[in-house]
């Protein structure tokens, strides 16, 4: 990366300013930034911190600043944000890079001082040169990477192969695995394949997990790429569905997350059997279309006060970064608002920095056939608070589209407040008492018409929602539609209004 001869020039002159008045009202210059971007009141400014990479699939925050970053092809290295310098510290010989895998995931220690560890997943060949993926640790001495202690090796096949990693805030090692596209993979607790895996991180199983012995955590995952704790100690994960159903999802210890017999939400009559005979932990939030959700981060700081408690979310499919506002316990996302789509292409990787700042790694170098590499992929783009001076000097514009997916946030806060106490936030009703909406006849409707007067006007034990204004009533509607019909039309303000009664006919 080239650094704008320019910064060293100010540099000088703020330093000659400096020794002969002190620096009075002498402003830390600043590197101009690419372009300003407004999210609600915030401004954040875009800087690209290092170019031409081979898929940045993991940057991890390393100790003095610096950012860690692990390049699919297998390289591991140090990047200088404020230069844009790359120092190699380990090139894996044994990487095998094909479609989808390679190097994947990479996590350093919390306290590199006392426990010096790196950990890593990639894909690699054995000696019956089959491919297989490994999770190793190594140990950081000296800028290199040595002494690889391998913690596990398990059957890899043709794609699926996950991999996050990340250490809990009890210490341990948590691993996100794929399913290995192997059907019966992801329910199999005795595979490491489509997993949640919890290791001490000298490899060894902790006592405390849910089966006695065995590394699995939670299962019933298809092909996870996202994995991170909040700041209250919750885990986020993650992960790609099949022709519908992209997730993410809470974390719990022993939980099942369905895969292959139950997709996104529990909403057919298989996934109702399925469900009733063990307990399938549902999504957050799904996502069909699908969007190829990649890494996650938790942004707790303060600095961007718009991302607040947010899961951010990199996509690959939908070249965009998701800011899901979580509740305050942790358990709903609230609104999905998506920046920066179609800017910047595939985005895979994704971390927040202790000083607030948020980096991302493109992706535009992997596998996938639909790829735009532009002559600087892959990048490690920086997002930070704007300066005053860069306010003053450049022009920001804003990060998200308009009214993309709002109507269905909105749709999905409004349901949740008047519908969902009756008719469950899933849609699927209490049996007996409260029939589903999925697929319900007035939901699913080609015309909206029974739908609206039902809602308007009540029936039996169904209250009636005529005190809501029009446009909430058509955001409801549209929300309910969208979800649980799926196929039907929207339900616009006013088709709603049409079928209130005339006003004389209120009194
Ligand atoms: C207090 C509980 C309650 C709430 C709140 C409630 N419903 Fe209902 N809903 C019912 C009951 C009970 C029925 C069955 C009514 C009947 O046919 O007797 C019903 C029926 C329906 C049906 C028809 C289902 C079918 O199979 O034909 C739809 C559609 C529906 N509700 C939508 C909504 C929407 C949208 C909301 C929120 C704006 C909502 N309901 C809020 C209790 C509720």
């Amino acid at each position: 990366m080239m650094l704008n001869p320019l910064i060293h020039i100010q540099r000088y002159h703020c330093l000659i300013a400096l020794l002969a008045i002190g620096c009075l009202g002498c402003e830390p210059t600043q590197q101009e930034a690419e372009a300003l971007f407004t999210y609600g009141a915030t401004t954040l400014a875009m800087t690209t911190v290092a170019d031409s990479l081979d898929v940045p699939w993991e940057i991890c925050a390393g100790p003095g600043g610096q950012l860690w970053v692990a390049e699919q092809s297998g390289k591991i290295s140090r990047i200088d944000p404020e230069t844009g310098i790359q120092q190699e510290l380990l090139s894996l010989k044994d990487v095998y890079r094909q479609r989808t895998g390679g190097l994947l995931g990479m996590t350093l220690h919390p306290d590199m001082d006392a426990s010096p560890y790196v950990f890593i997943a990639y894909v690699a060949k054995n000696a019956a040169d089959q491919p297989v993926s490994r999770i190793v640790r190594y140990t950081y001495a000296g800028d290199t990477l040595a002494a690889p202690l391998e913690i596990l090796e398990y059957a890899a096949w043709n794609g699926h192969y996950g991999a996050r990693l990340v250490i809990a805030p009890d210490g341990m090692l948590m691993v996100a695995t794929g399913d290995g596209a192997q059907h019966g993979n992801a329910q199999d607790v005795l595979v490491p394949h489509g997993k949640i895996l919890r290791y001490r991180i000298d490899g060894s199983v902790p006592a405390d997990n849910p089966i006695p012995g065995s590394p699995v955590w939670a299962w019933g995952l298809r092909n996870p790429q996202g994995l991170a704790y909040a700041a209250d100690g919750q885990l986020y994960s993650s992960g790609h569905g099949d022709a519908i159903a992209d997730e993410v999802n809470k974390i719990i210890k022993g939980g099942n997350y369905g895969w292959p017999v139950v997709e996104g939400f529990v909403d057919t009559d298989e996934e109702r059997a399925v469900a009733r005979d063990s307990i399938i932990q549902e999504p957050l939030r799904a996502w069909t279309p699908t969007i190829g959700p990649a890494g996650l981060a938790l942004y707790e700081s303060d600095i961007l006060p718009e991302f607040r408690h947010s899961i951010l979310l990199t996509t690959l499919k939908g070249n965009g970064l998701h800011v899901l506002k979580l509740d305050a316990d942790g358990s709903r996302i609230m609104a999905d608002t998506i920046l920066f789509q179609q800017l910047f292409g595939r985005l895979r990787s994704i971390c927040v920095t202790p000083d607030g700042d948020i980096y991302i790694g493109t992706s535009n170098r992997d596998w996938n056939p639909n790829g735009f590499a532009e002559a600087r992929d892959d990048r490690i783009i920086r997002l930070s608070k704007a300066t005053a001076q860069q306010l003053r000097k450049q022009k920001a514009t804003p990060a998200a589209i308009a009214n993309q997916s709002d109507v269905v946030s909105r749709g999905e806060l409004l349901y949740t407040d008047y519908c969902a106490s009756c008719h469950q936030g899933n849609g699927r009703g209490v049996e007996g008492v409260f029939p589903p909406l999925n697929q319900a006849g007035p939901v699913a409707a080609a015309d909206a018409d029974a739908l609206i007067r039902l809602v308007l006007e009540g029936r039996g034990e169904m209250p009636a929602f005529h005190f809501l204004e029009d446009k909430e009533l058509a955001i409801i509607l549209s929300y309910v539609r969208k979800r649980f019909g799926p196929q039907a039309s929207r339900v616009s303000r006013a088709e709603v209004a049409a079928r209130r009664p005339a006003p004389a006919s209120r009194q």
